[in-house]
């Protein structure tokens, strides 16, 4: 949430900047500005809205500059106005900062300074710790302009308590932009006579390959020339440079109307990622080194625990049915953000999986370190090579997706869902499946990508029922066992995007209270491929059709008794039932998706949401 941009080098920087904001759009875009050293003041352009919004600000004011710092923006306190816009300025004005994360004790801090005769200009936690920074820069000693402003960030963070990534600037120092974090990702760029700071490396990834994924506690300062990373407390700290390996196109949308369709789009390549080089015939089981644990160890879990939220969530969902079905295994899905603050038993052989596609959402991340605090072995399923989560968990599994701009998660769920089916591999032959059973799974495993290009092709017939159906108010999902978690993702795309209201339901859930609401205004969407349920299923259609409520049916190919009471019915092709969410999310990704479309809701970008989650 928020996105940080920095620059300094021997290019001009707005072009840079505004380049990488337009990158980082998806983890905010409330507001938009940035300021840049010039003449020994501060030129300091900020804007409500799209970065577009921004961008007209700069050509009609063309600031020159080598060095900058930028920002779009997450609403978290203050209205998203202009003035309440980033960067932030100190009392003097020769100070500017941008925030990303959460001031916790803000509004103590402000009372103080206020105290002190200081004046604010906006409702932010931002501008309060900008103030304080130049509080403690105006109190410095002696020291070159440089250092000071490094030990007045310093000083001003181990004051406030909260989250932060920053980026800092000062006229007294413009040859010099300092950045620190906690909790809310930092990179740094190494360019050759030019340095970046980003929140995320796609934003700087069209510049330098190298980069510095900074840790919590670690202040950089960088120059033209160099870089400089200590601890907030003063000493070196710890610096490895690693390399990016995607590249800017891999960020881009290409021919796509959206992001969002291009990661539709490109499901049958990421899951060939997700599995490749994972499966072993010959032992007819899944190899996931990165657990880092023996079979030995793997065989004494007794309990597992999947935390995450919302998408990442629902993948979890799938995977409780998959291990518990194939490893027999008891499996407890948390929702991250409850996990954290509740006091879930454990055994000493529980194993902790954190699923997240960023690998920073604040509330996975602190499941994360609640569990190790309570001494639970815990990995990560995670998508962002470089991030908090992935680095803090004591091993995991990649989902090799690439990099997911669209702020509704698509590509990611059926990778974690992939993700999930290798570990019940892996943990099923550890326990009771035979290799003939295992190598029938890779077989299936293996054929999911082509059958989701199969789907695919049928992208204008769900594109016709999106459009019959996009003028409703609300809908309905349904789903039993392993699609249950897929009608309650069905639902989520459909709520995010389009701002349709819609619920997931376990399909015979209907009877006890949902039915109320069917009438011929409001669809239900039922998830029913051919399984062991699927009698069930068309009894429930059945019910909501003879309610007059509209059905839209994902169902198998070769079974089109449904076609006599769904209205409309996508079929995806035949496949095991526990490997079915993969398939039968996608026809629902591409309903939200069209639908959205068809009602001009800016896909992309829906209203109120940030791609990472870095604020509870
Ligand atoms: C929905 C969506 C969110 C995320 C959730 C977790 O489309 O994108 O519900 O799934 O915020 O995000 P990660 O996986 O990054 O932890």
């Amino acid at each position: 949430m928020c996105g940080i941009v920095g620059y300094i080098g021997i290019r001009q920087a707005s072009p840079i900047l505004l380049d990488g904001l337009r990158r980082l759009e998806y983890r905010g875009y409330d507001s938009a500005g940035m300021a840049l050293h010039h003449g020994g003041a501060l030129d300091v352009l900020r804007r409500a809205g799209r970065i577009d919004n921004l961008k007209q600000l700069v050509q009609e004011q063309n600031p020159q500059s080598l060095a900058g710092i930028s920002h779009t923006r997450w609403a978290t306190h203050g209205a998203p106005t202009d003035s309440n816009a980033h960067p932030h300025c100190d009392q003097s004005g020769k100070l500017a900062l941008v925030h990303n994360g959460v001031i916790e004790n803000y509004q103590s801090l402000r009372d103080t300074l206020k105290q002190d005769g200081h004046t604010f200009s906006s409702e932010t936690d931002t501008e309060v710790l900008a103030h304080l920074i130049g509080h403690f820069y105006d109190h410095g000693n002696g020291d070159p302009p440089a250092a000071k402003l490094v030990a007045a960030v310093q000083e001003a963070l181990s004051k406030v308590k909260g989250t932060y990534g920053i980026a800092v600037i000062h006229t007294d120092c413009p040859d010099v932009i300092v950045g620190a974090r906690l909790g809310s990702p930092l990179v740094v760029g190494l360019g050759k006579n030019e340095h970046f700071l980003a929140s995320d490396v796609s934003a700087i990834v069209a510049h330098t390959k190298d980069v510095i994924y900074l840790n919590d506690y670690d202040v950089v300062t960088i120059t033209k020339e160099r870089y400089d990373v200590t601890s907030l407390e003063g000493g070196r700290a710890k610096v490895k440079v690693s390399r990016v390996d995607f590249t800017e196109d891999d960020a881009e949308k290409g021919d796509f109307p959206h992001y969002m369709l291009k990661e539709i789009y490109e499901q049958p390549n990421s899951l060939r990622n997700a599995m490749r080089g994972r499966l072993s015939r010959d032992e007819a089981t899944a190899v996931l080194g990165g657990l880092q644990m023996t079979p030995q160890e793997l065989r004494q879990i007794d309990r597992i625990i999947l935390s995450a939220c919302g998408t990442a969530c629902h993948a979890g969902m799938v995977g409780e049915y998959l291990i518990e079905s194939l490893a027999r295994i008891p499996t407890e899905v948390e929702i991250a953000s409850e996990f954290r603050y509740r006091n879930v038993p454990t055994t000493k052989d529980t194993l902790q999986f954190v699923i997240s596609q960023s690998g920073e959402t604040i509330d996975t991340l602190a499941a994360l370190r609640e569990a190790r605090r309570k001494g639970i072995k815990c990995l990560g399923i995670v998508n962002n090579v470089a991030s908090t989560i992935a680095r803090e968990t004591d091993g995991g599994i990649y989902i090799h997706a690439g990099p997911e701009i669209g702020v509704a998660a698509t590509k990611s769920f059926t990778s974690q869902v992939a993700v999930m089916a290798l570990l019940s591999l892996l943990l099923g032959r550890i326990h009771h499946m035979s290799s003939t059973d295992g190598i029938e799974m890779i077989d299936e495993l293996e054929a999911i990508p082509d059958k989701i290009t199969e789907i695919l092709k049928q992208a204008s017939h769900i594109k016709q029922i999106a459009e019959k159906y996009a003028h409703v108010d609300g809908m309905l999902f349904m789903g039993r066992l392993i699609n249950y978690p897929v009608a309650l993702e069905g639902a989520l795309k459909m709520k995010e995007i389009s701002y349709i209201y819609a619920s997931g339901h376990p399909s015979a859930e209907l009877k006890h209270g949902v039915i109320a609401l069917v009438k011929p205004e409001l669809p239900s969407v039922f998830i029913a491929p051919h399984d062991a349920v699927y009698e069930k299923n068309i009894s429930n259609i059945e019910e909501v059709k003879a309610r007059k409520g509209p059905v839209i049916a994902v169902a198998t190919e070769g079974h089109p008794n449904i076609e006599k009471v769904a209205d409309e019915v996508i079929y995806v092709p035949r496949c095991p039932a526990n490997l079915s969410p993969m398939l039968t999310v996608v026809p629902l990704q591409l309903l939200s998706y069209y639908v959205a479309v068809a009602r001009g809701c800016d896909v992309d970008k829906p209203r109120n949401l940030a791609k990472s989650v870095t604020v509870e």
